[in-house]
């Protein structure tokens, strides 16, 4: 069969069906593990009297295990033409899996055909084939999950024995970003994710591993693979900024890709000149590489305000609300973020009101209390509503002594004082804080020198100053 496969050119360019046996193999293989093991069993326990009766059987079962063998290893040469492995590694478990054949072949005819004085002739197949077994086995695995994978979670004594270094402690889950290693904490658990599935040192694809810094900067088929200092000529660059589909992008196989923020930073490592070790933040990153590696250890502010799970309402709170003439929502589907609205009210804003919001705060992030006669003394109150992304305060006669109080808003993004009466005084108030994104200023009494001041001063902040 194989004979006439190679002949039709199916080895360089394996067809389907020829793929689609060779991964039967991990499935099959378990055929003659089984057969062979009980033939060994069955040997044994026939030289007790009580079992002699299964003597006649044995022979039988050898047979089983030979046939089996000898499908584990077609379907297995097949599977190896498909895939690439380690190609030490597999030459031994592919001979040793004649090995196998052979020998329970061996065991067949000691048990069939030679009577009792070729005792030991049996007994040395036997056991030739009960060792070959088990090394064929551990070989077939060390293929599929590499070689370190047997012993991986082993005590540090038995990985000793087998000439391992000591299990490595899991790196300490980043809470500050001063303290994340550029590689060990930053690149590494990216490739880990996304890319070491296939580059380990059981399954080299493309003779490339990506699991320690040495490995990936000796490169694989190609040649070297990072070029330090240089992203846009490394070839794991090019690699995953192709188009998702085409035929060599990284990870192939339609397997999850890596994020955006993650292409950016390997592209930053790898410009930097790919250092193996040291603090990110000691290579001076900019603004936006903070940013993205902030939100890869989850230590960015939306992560830390979004991501965290919110309770419901209190239901008597809510109803109060709304019967105070609030308009309040849902804004997300998994979570009980929440919106206020009091501009449609014909009332005008009270302390006890704000008092009732208050008891909100965990779940109120946007709120818009315009044109609702709101004082200074109010926003005293509402800077305890420390979620608060967006608010509105404007068509209000409110001034700088008010809008200070809103300094504790570390998630604000926006706010609107249109038509106040706040003055340059509140502009560094506004300065500093820090989330703020998006600032309405028009019709207020800040002079013009004020709002070009402001705006050279703080160029991520979009400043609307009038009519849009
Ligand atoms: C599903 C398996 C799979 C995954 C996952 C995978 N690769 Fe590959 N990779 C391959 C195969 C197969 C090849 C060889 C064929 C080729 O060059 O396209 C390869 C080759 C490469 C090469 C070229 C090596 C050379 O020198 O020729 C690079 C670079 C590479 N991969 C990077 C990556 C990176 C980075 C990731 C993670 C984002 C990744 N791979 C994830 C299967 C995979």
């Amino acid at each position: 069969m194989l004979g006439i496969a190679s002949s039709i050119g199916f080895l360089n360019d394996p067809a389907d069906i020829l793929i689609f046996l060779g991964r039967l193999h991990p499935l099959v293989v378990h055929l003659p593990i089984g057969f062979l093991l009980l033939g060994a069993l069955a040997q044994l326990a026939a030289r007790k009297s009580k079992f002699q009766a299964i003597t006649p059987l044995i022979s039988y079962v050898w047979a089983l295990g030979a046939i089996s063998a000898f499908f584990a290893i077609v379907f297995g040469y097949l599977l190896s033409l498909s895939g690439d492995y380690d190609s030490d590694t597999l030459f031994w478990h592919k001979w040793m899996g004649v090995g196998v054949l052979l020998f329970s072949i061996g065991c067949y005819y000691a048990t069939k055909k030679i009577t009792t004085s070729f005792v030991y002739t049996k007994w040395f197949f036997v056991g030739l084939t009960v060792v070959s077994v088990f090394i064929t086995g551990h070989l077939g695995g060390n293929l599929t999950h590499g070689s370190t994978y047997l012993l991986e979670f082993a005590p540090n004594a038995i990985r000793g024995l087998a000439g391992m270094p000591p299990k490595v402690e899991p790196r300490k889950k980043i809470t500050e970003l001063d303290s994340a290693d550029v590689f060990l904490d930053l690149i590494s658990p990216m490739l880990d994710s996304k890319c070491t599935s296939c580059h380990n040192d059981g399954k080299k694809k493309g003779k490339l591993e990506l699991t320690t810094y040495n490995e990936i900067m000796s490169g694989g088929e190609g040649g070297d693979v990072v070029i330090p200092g240089d992203a846009l000529n490394s070839e794991l660059f090019k690699r995953i900024t192709l188009p998702e589909d085409h035929d060599d992008f990284m990870p192939s196989e339609g397997k999850r890709p890596l994020t955006d923020n993650e292409v950016s930073l390997i592209e930053w490592w790898i410009n930097v000149g790919a250092p193996p070790d040291g603090y990110f933040t000691q290579f001076d990153p900019e603004q936006e590489f903070v940013a993205m590696a902030e939100n890869f250890f989850g230590l960015d502010r939306e992560n830390q305000l979004y991501g965290r799970a919110v309770e419901a309402p209190d239901k008597a709170l809510v109803d109060s609300l709304e019967s105070r003439g609030f308009v309040l929502n849902r804004l997300m589907k998994d979570n009980y973020f929440m919106d206020a609205n009091f501009s449609l009210s014909e009332r005008s804003l009270e302390s006890s009101d704000v008092e009732l919001l208050v008891q909100l705060k965990e779940q109120l992030i946007w709120l818009d209390i315009s044109n609702s006669n709101v004082h200074d003394t109010h926003l005293g109150t509402l800077g305890q509503l420390e979620n608060l992304v967006r608010l509105d305060v404007s068509g209000n006669a409110i001034t700088n002594v008010g809008v200070n109080h809103l300094v504790e808003l570390k998630n604000l993004e926006s706010l609107n004082l249109f038509d106040t009466r706040v003055s340059d005084g509140v502009l560094p108030v506004i300065s500093n804080m820090k989330a703020l994104q998006k600032v309405y200023l028009w019709q207020t009494d800040i002079s013009p020198e004020g709002i070009s001041k402001l705006r050279r001063e703080n160029s991520g902040l979009k400043i609307i100053s009038e009519r849009e």
